[in-house]
């Protein structure tokens, strides 16, 4: 198995304070014990990984901005990032602080700037960190004050904000760090990663039951691992039906099979399976989102009526995000959808 299993397996204890209560009780969470330790650890976007990696050897920090959707290992990267830069100074070196800290400009002001002019001993060549999780919620006072101080003490102190997103972050601020941008998982390298988690804790799944955790986290890894941890410890075995039982999203195959009825033109079998998954209490949005999640990757759709459908759905989209959410919405989506594959002069009847 990779690195990754013997790092995270040796140094974990340290970290996290979760104790095994007895045998039966709590586990630790797997997003948690799994969490990359090395910068080489960390799966995906390997563009902005490498230029991490970069930094860490010549220890030439810029002020950085890591930005992107959640749980695709921003903090993740930080910290690593941090522990190649200092190994055993981490923990005189670092100042966090995440949006559970008051972050207000007298923080700004007293606890950062003293954490700046603070002597510490290092690695030659480096310098200390400032990290700033999820730095899009401060507010924009306590940003405008750590403008003049990133600047102040840039000799001596680099800062590492983290962000979902970075349009949240002032100006003047953009300005003085490097942008590095994460984008969602491939599918391919969230599978990679379940794969591992599986075989280390001896997880029994069928292929299809890991597309099915894909499929629901949509990219994000937190929320991948998350929900195996929770379908394995809650049915222990991971198929599509447990998954979807515990992730609670409408399931793709009802949808898909209600999709290829409307390319018939089967209304009435597409409107039986829209009304059993309004009947699960499914909201309107919900319902719609998925159908356009599996329209889009389904490959036996033509791409004229992929294009045409991915319209109509667009469409209802907007109007119950309007406010119309009702039943009757979804079957006029079912209703057009049907009608495209209903030859014109059979509607004019
Ligand atoms: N790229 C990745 N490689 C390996 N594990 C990952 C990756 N991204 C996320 N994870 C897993 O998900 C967990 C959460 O990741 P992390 O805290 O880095 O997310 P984040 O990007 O900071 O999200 P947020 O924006 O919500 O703060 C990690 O503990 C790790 O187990
Ligand atoms: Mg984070």
């Amino acid at each position: 198995m990779s690195t990754m299993a013997s790092s995270s397996k040796g140094k974990m204890p340290a970290a996290p304070t979760v104790k095994h209560a007895d045998a039966e009780g709590y586990e630790m969470p797997w997003v948690e014990k799994y969490r990359p330790i090395l910068l080489s650890d960390i799966v995906g976007n390997s563009e902005t990984v490498e230029r991490l990696k970069v930094i860490a050897e010549d220890g030439n920090v810029p002020h950085i901005i890591l930005s992107g959707m959640p749980g695709i290992g921003k903090t993740t990267s930080i910290h690593c990032l941090a522990h190649a830069l200092l190994g055993d100074a981490y923990k005189e070196g670092v100042l966090e602080l995440n949006a559970s800290d008051e972050r207000g400009i007298d923080v700004v002001r007293n606890k950062i700037k003293s954490f700046a002019q603070r002597k510490v001993t290092l690695p030659a060549g480096r310098h200390k960190i400032i990290i700033l999780d999820e730095a899009d919620s401060m507010t924009s006072g306590a940003q405008q004050a750590l403008r003049r101080t990133m600047e102040i003490y840039s000799n001596t102190t680099r800062f590492a904000l983290a962000c979902n997103m970075s349009n949240k972050i002032i100006e003047p601020i953009q300005s003085r760090c490097a942008i590095l941008r994460y984008t969602k998982l491939k599918d391919a390298e969230v599978l990679k990663r379940l794969k591992e988690i599986c075989e280390m804790e001896g997880v029994k799944s069928s292929d299809e039951g890991l597309a099915a955790l894909i499929f629901t986290a949509e990219g994000d890894m937190r929320q991948a691992i998350n929900n195996l941890q929770s379908t394995w410890s809650g049915f222990g075995f991971v198929s599509p039906e447990n998954v979807f039982k515990i992730c609670d999203q409408p399931h793709p195959l009802v949808v898909q099979t209600m999709i290829k009825h409307c390319q018939k033109g089967e209304i009435d079998q597409a409107l039986a399976r829209i009304d059993a998954l309004w009947d699960q209490g499914y909201s309107a949005v919900d319902i719609v989102v998925t159908v356009f999640r599996v329209v889009k990757g389904m490959e036996e759709l033509p791409e004229y009526t992929k294009l045409e459908f991915i319209r109509e759905i667009g469409w209802t989209h907007m109007r119950i995000l309007e406010g119309v959410g009702t039943l009757v919405q979804l079957g006029a989506m079912i209703a057009r959808l049907c009608r495209m594959s209903i030859p014109p002069e059979m509607l004019k009847l």
